[in-house]
């Protein structure tokens, strides 16, 4: 089948430049359209003003532009059912129908997958009431993770270090208000150590291939310190994922999953996002997303030879079989910069200048996250995460130093970025 002449990314993200940058250099040369896009995006897509949770209104757009393909970034969407009501239109989609996004959507569904399939992961109980989820926890004792059921933007996981804590967290999700409609069933699961890893599989029915490993640095601050985010910076490759320990992840973990998913009658095509704990006694899973990750697509998609829209294309329809992924030997390295106060408040509307492209060192991309443009046609920020700055290189030494001196170079009075962005694996060596 040839490829689409035309594609449309749904989101606005770091993630979605990434995406919209790597279709832009298939040999297909598609016309692209993102919505609803960012002020980066618009220069290397037609951004439409269409929220990601319009579905209908994401359809329309697909219907009247002709559309030939869309790539789905954010889960919200997926969840929404927007790749349902795109194939009932008979227009192409890369991303789960609702069905699959559920394993994103519910962590109750997902743990109840793995439990049912024996893939690894966490022993856990399922509450709906306070009181015998409480009894549970002063059971099993602390720390113990205490995780909401639905969609919670990355917030609805607490890792209780005391049993105080746990019972706080139970209150907060299960009779406060805190998580909404989120918080009305619990999962209350042993606590995991090791080192967090991520997988990202793109999965076609009983068939996937895996990307280039990476991994996230997922705390505010440097040595990973303070608040969770929704990602600080990432790389890759991760090599805390040795060939031999990744053969056994596919083995014990990818293989499995897909099987499980397939044999549930769930016809996924799309990314299936593995988070897993690299425990003493093997890896284990912490959750499934359905997306491309965000910063870790804007260190995957760069490192690869292989066309990533006849990939995508081919895993929508059913495809992948024998498809192999060829990988540049480079390391990337992507430094997210972000609002001062972010994950808490931070001021949107603050001018940013970015450096000129003829000044950065080479192989840099700055990939747009949270900008917009004000009525000047200055670029602003417009989020908490707002840029992420990816550079490739033979090391990934070399790949940090290209990174973090464009991020010097940005002119804007209220950035953030760690300055660690890599530094556990460059110490490891
Ligand atoms: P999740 O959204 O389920 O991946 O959880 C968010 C974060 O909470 C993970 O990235 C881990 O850092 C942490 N986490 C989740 N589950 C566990 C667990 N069972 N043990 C330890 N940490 C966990
Ligand atoms: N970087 C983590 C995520 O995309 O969920």
């Amino acid at each position: 089948m040839p490829l689409p002449s035309s594609v449309l990314v749904v989101g606005s993200g770091g993630r979605e430049h990434a995406l919209v940058r790597a279709l832009a250099l298939s040999p297909a040369k598609p016309r692209l359209l993102c919505a609803p896009g960012n002020a980066g995006i618009a220069a290397d897509a037609t951004c439409c003003p269409v929220p990601v949770e319009d579905i209908a209104g994401l359809a329309a757009l697909a219907q009247r532009e002709k559309v030939e393909f869309v790539v789905v970034g954010p889960e919200v969407p997926l969840s929404l059912g927007l790749v349902d009501t795109l194939t009932k239109a008979g227009i192409p989609a890369y991303g789960p129908k609702a069905d699959g996004a559920r394993l994103e959507a519910s962590k109750v569904f997902t743990k109840q997958i793995l439990l049912k399939h024996k893939i690894p992961t966490a022993a856990a109980g399922i509450f709906h009431e306070v009181d015998p989820a409480i009894a549970y926890v002063r059971r099993r004792g602390a720390p113990i993770v205490i995780k909401a059921d639905g969609l919670a933007a990355g917030k609805g996981v607490v890792v209780a270090q005391s049993l105080r804590e746990a019972e706080e967290a139970i209150r907060d999700m299960l009779a406060g208000n805190k998580f909404g409609s989120a918080g009305s069933q619990i999962l209350i699961e042993d606590c995991l150590l090791g080192e967090e890893t991520s997988l990202l599989v793109v999965v076609s029915g009983r068939d996937y291939v895996i990307l280039p490993t990476s991994q996230d640095h997922k705390r505010i601050g440097d040595g990973d310190t303070g608040p969770n985010t929704g990602g600080m910076g990432t790389y890759s490759p991760a090599e805390v994922v040795t060939p031999a320990l990744l053969a056994r992840i596919e083995r014990e973990i990818v293989q499995p999953s897909v099987a499980a998913i397939a044999s549930e009658g769930i016809e996924f095509r799309g990314t299936l996002f593995i988070g897993i704990m690299l425990t003493a006694s093997g890896p284990s899973v912490l959750e499934y997303n359905t997306r491309f990750g965000d910063p870790e697509t804007q260190v995957v998609l760069p490192r690869l030879k292989t066309d990533l829209l006849a990939l995508l294309w081919a895993a929508a329809h059913g495809g992948l079989r024998g498809m192999k992924l060829e990988v540049k030997s480079d390391y990337a390295l992507c430094v997210v910069v972000a609002a001062k106060g972010y994950p808490d408040s931070y001021a949107k509307g603050d001018v940013i200048t970015l450096p000129a492209p003829g000044s950065l060192l080479p192989a840099v991309t700055i990939y747009h996250a949270g900008t917009a443009q004000n009525a000047a046609g200055q670029l602003t920020a417009n989020g908490g995460r707002v840029l992420g700055v990816t550079a490739l290189a033979p090391t990934l030494k070399e790949a940090a130093q290209r990174a973090y001196a464009a991020c010097d170079q940005i002119q804007w009075a209220h950035k953030y970025f760690r300055r660690d962005i890599g530094a556990k694996q460059l110490n490891r060596k």
